[in-house]
């Protein structure tokens, strides 16, 4: 192609585009293999596929922009609301979907800025472990709040005490996870809330990892530590239905305990000659496909299905830590709650953890890469691929170079 060409000055028949497409993404994970981690998350559930394939064509072109013309839409994300309130223990009517995980935090964010502004505070700011996930501070430098983060204690878990000798008269929003990405640990949330509500502030939980898993967990006998708005002083709370609600990509949901609280989401203006203009989510034209789709997965598992899918998620796991904590080189770190866990080498055992992760990327399994060693996020699908796993696993830390220096971690910076 020149440079004349760079924009087709004729179309494609669509069977020529599909070809190009076909080529383009050869490169890209094959998540149905099993050996993507943390990007997809593989329910191992034909049927609900199809379904969200269907659910996806019928809602392609829709826009939920305008509540008033497409009404199924309306109904759809109020269900859901009132569905994960039902399950997180809060008010049927508070909160909305947003497009993933980052936009619930940065609603979560605005909307405590939005109650410090009431409050004449100029300068907010919100207080995290140093374990939370960037989007608070993407939030935090988008939206023009400090970040204040505090160093985790020695389990790895956020520390309220350190948290509480950082909060001040400015503080707005406290912030734990449930659990952290790094890690795969739950922070202490009913300390946190109790420091949040001792200052008058707001508290968000960031479930968006483990919000749709967590329930099943303790239904399924598991021991987990409180984390919902069954813990007082708990304000806000995210959950991505498109991680461990396996709906596909952009849906997730931002929860108050006060109905009040999601007013401030609200942007409404007429300032202009298009009439009046409202939204209550950061997105203007707002995709209806993830909507529906979260919809329907939701109501097509139901709590037996997700139940079904938390027990193999589960059984995957203690898999994958077994291969792990079969090595003496190696060792997960800190004692992680739920389905995901770092590991790296352990002092003295002469392994080089990246070295071990380049055999494994060159097996096809995509690990991703931390400062502390090789992160692993468990899928229902995964319990298929284990076994192999535990094999290549074997064969990398008995043969492996030194390593390449690669540290891309999920978040889409590209190395090596
Ligand atoms: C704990 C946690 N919070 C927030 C997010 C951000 O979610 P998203 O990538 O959907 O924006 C993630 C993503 O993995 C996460 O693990």
């Amino acid at each position: 192609m020149t440079d004349a060409e760079i924009f087709p000055t004729r179309g494609e028949p669509a069977a020529a585009v599909l070809e190009q497409l076909g080529t383009l993404r050869a490169g890209d994970i094959d998540w149905r293999s099993g050996r993507a981690f943390s990007l997809v998350y593989h329910p191992d559930d034909a049927e609900l596929e199809e379904l969200l394939h269907t659910v996806g064509r019928w809602f392609l072109h829709e826009n939920a922009l305008n509540p008033f013309k497409y009404p199924s839409l309306v109904t759809m994300e109020a269900e859901l609301v009132a569905m994960a309130a039902d399950l997180f223990g809060t008010v049927p009517k508070a909160g909305t979907l947003s497009s993933g995980g980052t936009e619930s935090i940065f609603l979560a964010v605005h909307t405590a800025r939005s109650v410090g502004d009431q409050r004449g505070i100029v300068a907010p700011n919100i207080v995290t472990a140093d374990t939370v996930h960037p989007a608070f501070a993407k939030a935090c430098h988008y939206l023009r709040v400090e970040h204040r983060r505090v160093p985790v204690r020695a389990d790895l878990r956020a520390d309220p005490e350190a948290m509480a000798a950082v909060v001040d008269d400015d503080t707005v929003l406290l912030v734990g996870s449930a659990p952290c990405y790094p890690y795969g640990v739950i922070d202490p949330i009913p300390e946190i809330a109790a420091v949040a509500s001792g200052h008058g502030t707001l508290c968000h939980v960031d479930a968006c990892l483990g919000g749709w898993l967590l329930p099943w967990w303790e239904r399924l006998g598991e021991p987990v530590a409180p984390w919902d708005f069954r813990v007082p002083g708990v304000t806000s709370l995210s959950a991505d239905l498109h991680k461990y609600g396996y709906a596909f990509k952009g849906a997730s949901l931002v929860l108050y305990r006060d109905p009040a609280l999601v007013q401030h989401q609200w942007f409404v203006y007429d300032a202009w000659p298009g009439g009046l203009y409202g939204s209550i989510t950061t997105a203007g034209t707002r995709p209806a496909a993830p909507i529906a789709g979260a919809w329907a997965a939701v109501r097509f598992l139901g709590a037996e299905g997700y139940l079904r899918k938390a027990a193999q998620v589960r059984d995957a796991t203690a898999a994958f830590r077994q291969a792990v904590e079969s090595h003496a080189g190696l060792a997960v770190t800190g004692s992680p709650d739920l389905s995901l866990f770092e590991f790296g080498a352990t002092p003295h055992s002469g392994l080089d953890i990246g070295g071990v992760g380049d055999v494994l990327d060159e097996r096809g399994w995509n690990l991703d890469r931390q400062p502390g060693g090789l992160h692993l996020m468990v899928s229902p699908y995964h319990v298929h691929v284990v076994e192999d796993f535990g094999r290549d696993l074997a064969d990398a830390v008995v043969h492996h170079g030194r390593s390449r220096g690669r540290t891309a971690g999920y978040g889409g910076i590209a190395d090596a």
